[in-house]
């Protein structure tokens, strides 16, 4: 360990520090962390108050996690490192593109069964999202599984309103049926801000950056022999397409939500009045053998 630390040889001490580390990867991720921490902090020369005042911004966004609120992934989605992590780990074409997991899968979906609603308040406008699952040879793939959840018709996920909606609105897990195919009904989202109530919002309102994410249905889809899907499908025509708060939006994601008023078509998916129908064909890759 060299003495006499100085600006020029502070990297690379601290570098060496780690040279025993036994994980080839982990010495690979904290030799490049030390060199961009430090260059970053070469390069903006920050003052004793100003880095106590990042580490107090660190330290409110853990403080303000818990088991139903996630402010670092926030602040992750925010920066755009969620989007990126996730673009670069779903970089084979073919597949339906992915997008983030954002801060609210924090609870377990129920299971539900085909054609369920996942809609346990009934006051906005009803939707049936269908599609099919398959491979990316086209071969459907039955008992794929998918996990959706979405925010209410005001905008907000159930975790955030427990004492307003029922549990788990907004939630189910569904599996696919023999052909690859699936149906829910629920309602169409609206666009929603995302919490600004902490550090995050502190962030955005000090960068005049608006908060908010345009309609949009999360997904899970997993199947045997093939990389799980974590991805959104965005309503066409929503607000914030073109800014979303995290970064999050693929063209090829946006999906019509067509307007059906044809009482045989809602018969079909056991609905009475008017809805919105949107398909949702989903295409996974398979695994890489290891
Ligand atoms: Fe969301």
């Amino acid at each position: 360990m060299a003495t006499d630390f100085t600006e020029e040889t502070a990297a690379d001490a601290v570098i060496e520090s780690f040279a025993k580390t036994p994980d080839p990867r982990l010495r690979e991720l904290l030799d490049s962390l030390v060199r961009h921490l430090h260059a970053f902090v070469k390069d903006t020369e920050p003052t004793i108050a100003e880095w106590e005042q990042a580490i107090e911004f660190l330290t409110a966004t853990g403080q303000k996690c818990d088991d139903e609120r996630q402010e670092f992934i926030l602040l992750s989605d925010v920066l755009g490192v969620s989007m990126l992590v996730e673009t670069i780990n779903n970089r084979t074409g073919g597949a339906t593109e992915s997008t983030v997991l954002g801060p609210f899968h924090v609870v377990k979906s129920p299971r539900r069964e085909l054609g369920e609603t996942i809609d346990f308040v009934g006051t906005g406008t009803p939707c049936v999202v269908r599609g099919r699952v398959l491979s990316a040879d086209g071969t459907p793939l039955p008992g794929a599984e998918l996990d959706v959840w979405q925010a209410n018709e005001q905008g907000f996920y159930d975790v955030q309103q427990p004492d307003v909606q029922p549990r788990a609105n907004g939630r189910g897990l569904f599996t696919a049926g023999a052909d690859g195919a699936f149906w829910f009904r629920t309602i169409v989202p609206i666009f929603y801000p995302i919490p600004t109530d902490g550090p995050v919002g502190t962030l955005l309102n000090a960068t005049k950056r608006h908060p908010y994410r345009p309609a949009h249905i999360h997904f899970i889809v997993t199947a045997s022999g093939h990389r799980a899907l974590t991805t959104h499908i965005f309503v066409a025509g929503s607000e914030y397409l073109e800014s979303d708060a995290v970064f999050a939006v693929k063209k090829s994601l946006i999906k019509d939500f067509i307007g059906v008023d044809d009482p045989a078509q809602a018969a079909e998916f056991g609905l009475t009045g008017p809805f919105s129908l949107a398909t949702f064909d989903i295409v996974l890759d398979p695994a890489v053998p290891s």
